[in-house]
C-alpha cells in the first residue's frame, strides 16, 4: 500500500482537484483506492457521489479513536474508490487534536488498521490549506507528499518559504519513529504565458540548495477547463476529457502521467477505454 498526502501551504492551488482526478484514475486503473478527507472544508467529500447511504463516521472517529473501522469508510458510485469524508464542520477536530501529545502520529496509526491495510492500495490524504494540527497529522500520515505549485514567481517564493517551515516543523517527527516522506512538487495550472521551466528550474535549485528536500515531477498539469467541468459533473477528468487538439496535452493524457511518475510500476497502465457518463449530466 502506497499513501500519499496533497499539501500545501497555500489555498486554493487545486490539492482538492488533483486528489480527486489522481484517485478517480489510480481506481480505473484497477488500483483499490482509499480517498481521506482531511480538510475541515469538505470539498472532497461531496467531490464523488457516494453509494448508498452514508456511514454514521468519517474521519472525526477516525482521529478520535486512532483507528479505522470499516463504519468509516464510505463507498463512492465508482468502482474501487472509496472515501473517509470530513465530518467536522465546525472545525473542533483540529482543537481536540492540539491537546493530544501523540497529534502528529494519530492518522498515521489508524492507517495501520486492517479495513485500511487488508483492502486498499493506495490511500490518498486532501488537506487543507492551512497550517495547523490536522494539516502535520496528515504530512506524517503519508509516504510521499504531493505539492501542487502554480507557475508564477511569487508562488514559487511562498511555496518554498511555507514549505521550509513545514519540513522544519515536522522533520524533528522523525526522531519519534514517523519519518516525513520526500515532497515532490507538481507544477500545476500553467497556462500559455508563464514559463513553467524557468519555475520549474528555480524551485529545483532552491531545494538542491537546501539538502534536496523537495523534487520538482516532469509531468505539469495545465490550466484547462476540463478540471472545473469534470468536478461540475463529478467524474474523474481523465474520463472527461480524453482527447484534446492543439498544444495542451488531454486531461486522459496528463493524469496518466502524473500516475505513473508518482507510481512507477504503474507505467503503462491505462484505464479501460469505455468513457464515463457524469452523473449530473
Ligand atoms: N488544472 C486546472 N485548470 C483550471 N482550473 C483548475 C485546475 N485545477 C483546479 N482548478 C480549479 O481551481 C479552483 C481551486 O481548486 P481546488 O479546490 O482543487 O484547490 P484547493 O487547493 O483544494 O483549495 P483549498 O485550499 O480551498 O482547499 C477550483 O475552482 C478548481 O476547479
Ligand atoms: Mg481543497
Amino acid at each position: 500500500m502506497i499513501k500519499f498526502t496533497v499539501i500545501s501551504t497555500k489555498g486554493g492551488v487545486g490539492k482538492t482537484t488533483l486528489t480527486a482526478n489522481l484517485g478517480g484514475l489510480l481506481a480505473d486503473i484497477g488500483l483499490r483506492v482509499l480517498l481521506i478527507d482531511a480538510d475541515v472544508q469538505p470539498s472532497l467529500s461531496k467531490y464523488y457521489p457516494l453509494s448508498g447511504s452514508k456511514p454514521a463516521a468519517g474521519l472525526t472517529e477516525v482521529i478520535v479513536r486512532g483507528e479505522v473501522s470499516a463504519e468509516c469508510i464510505s463507498a463512492t458510485l465508482y468502482q474501487n474508490l472509496d472515501i473517509i469524508v470530513s465530518d467536522d464542520p465546525e472545525g473542533n477536530l483540529p482543537h481536540w487534536l492540539l491537546n493530544r501529545i501523540d497529534r502528529g502520529f494519530r492518522l498515521r496509526m489508524a492507517l495501520n488498521s486492517p479495513a485500511v491495510i487488508d483492502s486498499y492500495d493506495c490511500v490518498l490524504i486532501d488537506t487543507q490549506g492551512a497550517v495547523g494540527p490536522l494539516q502535520d497529522a496528515a504530512a506524517l500520515a503519508a509516504d510521499i507528499l504531493v505539492s501542487p505549485i502554480t507557475p508564477e514567481i511569487l508562488s514559487a517564493r511562498e511555496f518554498k518559504d511555507g514549505t521550509m517551515e513545514l519540513l522544519e516543523r515536522l522533520e524533528p517527527s522523525s526522531a519519534l519513529g514517523a519519518t516525513l516522506g520526500p515532497m515532490k512538487a507538481v507544477i500545476y495550472r500553467q497556462d500559455r504565458t508563464t514559463d513553467a521551466r524557468i519555475i520549474a528550474a528555480g524551485i529545483r535549485e532552491d531545494f538542491i540548495k537546501l539538502k534536496g528536500r523537495v523534487s520538482v515531477l516532469d509531468t505539469i498539469v495545465p490550466h484547462a477547463k476540463a478540471y472545473k467541468e469534470a468536478a461540475t459533473l463529478r467524474i474523474p477528468v481523465h474520463s472527461h476529457e480524453r482527447k484534446r487538439d492543439g498544444p495542451t496535452p488531454s486531461a486522459y493524457t496528463v493524469m496518466h502521467a502524473l500516475a505513473w511518475e508518482l507510481i512507477p510500476s504503474l507505467e503503462g497502465a491505462l484505464v479501460d477505454a469505455v468513457p464515463r457518463r457524469g452523473v449530473l449530466a
